[in-house]
């Protein structure tokens, strides 16, 4: 199964709109166009609009950073995904920083995938162990009930669109990266559960990110574990080099396995 290979730039609560449209003009100046990644930028809300009208449409994409489950109504200060639906490709939905600090709770992250896929808006479900329960051994259980509660409203169709991100919460922010095999196991225990839920050609069809401390050094390793289809980068996205060159390394890792693939 041949996954577009997919970088997403999570910009979270940072730049103001001047600056989240110098760093977008100075991405468009300098990463080129590669048919084989496909990149989203996620600003915040307010850049939106703005920004959708900004970019070239051919080489990034935009992602909403969350949004509420209702499709409209008396909810002050919530913006639904129906509202988002002709501006964004793309919603982040159950990023840790959610979780923690919104208390976005199991079932929160499960109608948010369904109202975005109801919108037409692809989710990016993002699952992900604390440092505690990966101590505790708890990181099978965890991502298990993350995956199958907020996967329970979606049929097989919708779910092989979905894109899913492992973002362990004690990897995010931190000097570097999980370790390889770290990634691996989680990435291989979270197919394993999409297969038992949707069967194999859901699974095959899924794209699965890595996301925490992503830097242009880690990308080939990370990008060249069994089943690892792209990037959720937070820090790295904010520095338009930075950023181009995770994008390059991506298209790079993308070619040596099309040459592969020919071998
Ligand atoms: P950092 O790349 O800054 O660790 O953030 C990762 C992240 O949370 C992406 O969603």
């Amino acid at each position: 199964m041949n996954r577009r290979k997919l970088i997403v730039a999570n910009w979270k609560m940072y730049l103001s709109l001047h600056e989240a449209s110098l760093l977008t003009n100075r991405l468009d100046k300098h990463v080129e166009l590669h048919h084989d990644v496909e990149v989203v930028l996620s600003p915040n809300y307010l850049c939106l609009q703005p920004l959708s009208q900004e970019i070239d449409h051919r080489k990034f994409k935009l992602a909403a950073q969350d949004g509420y489950f209702v499709d409209e109504g008396a909810y002050t200060g919530a913006i639904s995904f129906n509202q988002m639906r002709d501006l964004v490709s793309y919603a982040i939905i159950g990023h840790s920083e959610r979780r923690r600090y919104f208390n976005d709770s199991l079932e929160v992250v499960r109608d948010k995938v369904a109202a975005a896929v109801r919108n037409r808006i692809t989710p990016i479900l993002c699952v992900g162990e604390t440092k505690e329960e990966r101590a505790q051994k708890e990181t099978k259980q965890v991502l298990h009930d993350q995956i199958v509660t907020a996967l329970s409203n979606l049929t097989s169709d919708d779910a092989e669109n979905l894109v899913l991100g492992y973002e362990p919460v004690w990897a995010i922010g931190a000097d570097e990266p999980a370790k390889p095999d770290q990634i691996e196991s989680a990435i291989s225990w979270i197919r394993y559960q999409v297969r038992e839920l949707y069967g194999e050609k859901t699974e095959s069809s899924m794209r699965l990110l890595y996301g925490g401390s992503d830097e242009p050094e880690f990308v080939k390793s990370i990008m060249s574990i069994d089943g690892v289809d792209g990037l959720l980068v937070g820090r790295a996205s904010l520095n338009y080099e930075r950023f181009k060159d995770i994008i390059n390394n991506a298209h790079l890792v993308a070619l040596e396995e099309d040459k592969g693939k020919e071998a």
